[in-house]
């Protein structure tokens, strides 16, 4: 019997809540927005459908009425147009986060924050201050989404499954984002030893090629449509979904790391743990002094936006 609210009903939350919808993950599913008359129409829309799928009672609502929610997603403000980047959004997002943060958080004091606005790991960070909660609660969508790409792109590359490439985006989910190929394996194999049984072509060119390609999807498809919108919210389901049924599953979730290779204080993207708790364990990677440095440059910027942000 789980409630989840969607702040901001534009192409993420809506798609969100029809992907939800499908999967028949919630029984409540709230949806606020500041532009009410667009929210309800979603709302009406995705209503009209509900009877076709498993029992779930869509509503429209204020942010009062997201109370006692077990996971609130957070896809309210700006989105990026063609030429900007995640981090263009900081400064007009965070103004409308300290708005809402606190009353989501007074609303719902045990539930699951998932942001999903730009830039991602800066606004979770900003929620995780904004809402008192503990960190295990607060969680950006972080590279989920790249980690899918990856894989896809992976899975095309080679015409295998994509769900059989073990391997992750890491950092921020932006332009600092990178892979960790020493680790990657496809199906235990290491890519290289993969692609050498296949006879297909593999070097450091590939692999700057593929991961170019993965970090610049998301423009790929707002120069063309104006918003990414399915990709992101199959994503954010499967992280509900390992939320909700305590999956215990492993996802490139942001999340405030600790320590971790020399990083502190700071939302990154990092294989974590993923249960009815949140954030259950951050597990650390094997990375070569290049993955390493790339990490911490990415940690850099990061914390250059929350500083900013904080007025130091
Ligand atoms: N993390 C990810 O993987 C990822 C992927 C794609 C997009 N995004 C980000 O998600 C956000 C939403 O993107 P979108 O394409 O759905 O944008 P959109 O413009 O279609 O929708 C945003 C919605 O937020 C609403 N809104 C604005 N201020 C609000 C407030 N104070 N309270 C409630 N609702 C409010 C707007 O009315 C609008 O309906 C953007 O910041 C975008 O960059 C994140």
């Amino acid at each position: 019997m789980s409630k989840i609210s969607i702040i901001g009903a534009g192409s993420i939350g809506a798609t969100t809540a029809f992907a939800l919808l499908q999967k028949g993950v919630a029984r409540e599913i709230v949806i606020n927005d500041i532009n009410q008359e667009k929210a309800l129409g979603e709302v009406l829309d995705l209503m009209h459908g509900s009877s076709l799928c498993r029992p779930c009672n869509v509503t429209l609502g204020t942010l009062e009425d997201t109370k006692d929610s077990d996971v609130v997603i957070i896809t309210a403000g700006l989105n990026q147009k063609p030429g900007e980047t995640r981090l263009d959004l900081v400064d007009k997002n965070y103004s409308i986060f300290k708005d809402f943060i606190p009353k989501i958080a007074k609303a719902s004091p045990d539930a699951i924050l998932l942001v999903v606005s730009n830039p991602v790991d800066v606004l979770a960070y900003m929620t995780y201050k904004l809402s008192g909660f503990p960190k295990e609660r607060v969680i950006g969508s972080g590279t989920v989404l790249d980690t899918a790409r990856l894989r896809s792109l992976l899975g095309k590359y080679f015409e295998i499954d994509g769900r059989t490439v073990d391997g992750f985006v890491m950092g921020e989910h932006g332009d600092s984002e990178f892979v960790p190929w020493s680790s990657l394996r496809i199906g235990t194999i290491p890519v290289k030893s993969f692609s050498e049984q296949y006879s297909i072509e593999w070097d450091k060119e590939t692999e700057k090629v593929i991961a170019e390609d993965v970090k610049n999807c998301a423009y790929e498809v707002i120069n063309r449509k104006g918003a990414t919108a399915f990709a992101v919210a199959v994503a954010l389901v499967r992280i509900v979904e390992a939320l909700l049924r305590d999956e215990k599953t492993i996802l490139t979730v942001s999340t405030l790391l600790n320590d971790y290779c020399g990083v502190s204080d700071t939302y990154l993207s990092v294989p974590t743990v993923v249960g009815k708790n949140g954030v259950e364990k951050v597990l650390s990677v094997d990375f070569s002094d290049e993955e390493k440095e790339k990490f911490t440059s990415s940690a850099r910027i990061m914390r250059e936006y929350i500083d900013r942000i904080n007025g130091k």
